[in-house]
């Protein structure tokens, strides 16, 4: 099955055309990161107008590399949300026109299924799966149970890990998009400065939002004091609480849930070179538990991802039809 994947829930227009949920016939993701840095975030209307200019070369572009032609595609998956809403717009109604002026089923894609099975690129899963999904908009740990149902067990309670990265890396003056900087700094340092230590209510929720202040007032009270401090050593103290939180979620959701048969990582921070480290420890400790951490190039946004998680969504019976908006708030399903 050929199915061509259209992501646009931010500020990277991707189209992606994948056979049989493994193999990538092209891939092209435009992204918007230039202009969005001059900014320090991205700017939810800019997004989409930039969307607009980029989405049919992106699709001519996606065919051409994969030599075919609308012919040869079986079905069109989109990002329905979550995301931003104007955004969104732009790759729903692309789809649409793509898959009406074709024939062509058209399958609604929620955006964190396409990031876990980002990981289907790397194995075939085992279920029961426990997903953990860490990016700019959200960080959650997803029990499924088999391919289609998404229970969500814990989540962030205010900011999202990526979030908090991008926050703190503009304390730092370090630029957008903060996590990968702030993971090259963190790992030329050492997490010797005392943080707030996250505390949430839920046993598997997660919080960044105090850790992030804390980094901030720890900055204020140096420059206030007039006292140097060692920017590398506050990264990697930031990014080892915020790694501390997720991974002891983690493993108190490993302890409860002994049925779990794989572990899958998802989502931009899941390219974090310290958070990888610690999946390979964290492995050690869980014989019994598979664990996966999708490609370096399938993290951060893209649409193979969505053709992936599209073709699931298509043997499991879902279609939309002309009626199809896309939902900036949308449940996992
Ligand atoms: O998945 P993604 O492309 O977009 C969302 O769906 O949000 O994730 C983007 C996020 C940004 O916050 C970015 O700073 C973060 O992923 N990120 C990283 C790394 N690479 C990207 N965070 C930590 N370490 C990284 N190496």
């Amino acid at each position: 099955m050929i199915v061509l994947g259209i992501e646009s829930s931010c500020d990277e227009t991707a189209v992606a055309i994948v056979k049989d949920k493994k193999e990538i016939l092209s891939s092209i993701v435009a992204s918007q990161i230039d202009v969005h840095t001059e900014f320090g975030g991205v700017v939810p209307e800019v997004a989409s107008r930039i969307h607009v200019e980029n989405i049919s070369y992106c699709i001519e572009q996606a065919l051409q590399q994969a030599h075919c032609t609308m012919e040869d595609i079986d079905a069109v998956a989109v990002t329905k949300g979550p995301g931003l809403i104007g955004c969104l717009h732009v790759g729903v109604q692309a789809a649409k026109t793509l898959a009406f002026a074709y024939h062509k089923p058209l399958v609604p894609v929620h955006h964190l299924a396409g990031h876990i099975y980002a990981n289907e690129l790397v194995t075939d899963l085992k279920f029961p799966v426990l997903a953990l999904v860490v990016s700019g908009g959200n960080s959650e740990l997803v029990y499924m149970k088999d391919e289609i149902s998404f229970e969500i067990l814990g989540q962030t309670q205010d900011d999202a890990i990526g979030e908090a990265y991008d926050k703190v890396a503009r304390v730092l003056h370090l630029g957008y998009p903060g996590g990968p900087k702030i993971d090259k700094l963190a790992s030329e340092g050492k997490p010797v400065y005392a943080l707030a230590k996250p505390k949430t209510q839920g046993k598997y929720d997660f919080s960044f939002s105090g850790l992030k202040s804390s980094v901030l007032q720890f900055v204020k009270r140096q420059e206030r004091l007039n006292q140097s401090y060692d920017m590398a050593d506050l990264a990697a103290s930031f990014q080892e609480t915020a790694l501390n939180e997720i991974f002891d979620k983690v493993k108190a959701v490993l302890n409860d849930y002994k049925d779990i048969k794989h572990f899958v990582v998802g989502g931009g921070v899941s390219a974090n070179s310290c958070l990888r480290k610690k999946i390979e420890e964290l492995k050690l400790q869980y014989p019994d538990v598979i664990f996966t951490v999708p490609p370096m190039s399938c993290c951060t946004d893209n649409a193979n991802m969505i053709a992936i998680a599209g073709q699931i969504a298509y043997e499991s019976g879902r279609r939309a039809g002309e009626d199809l908006t896309a939902d900036s708030g949308w449940e996992i399903q």
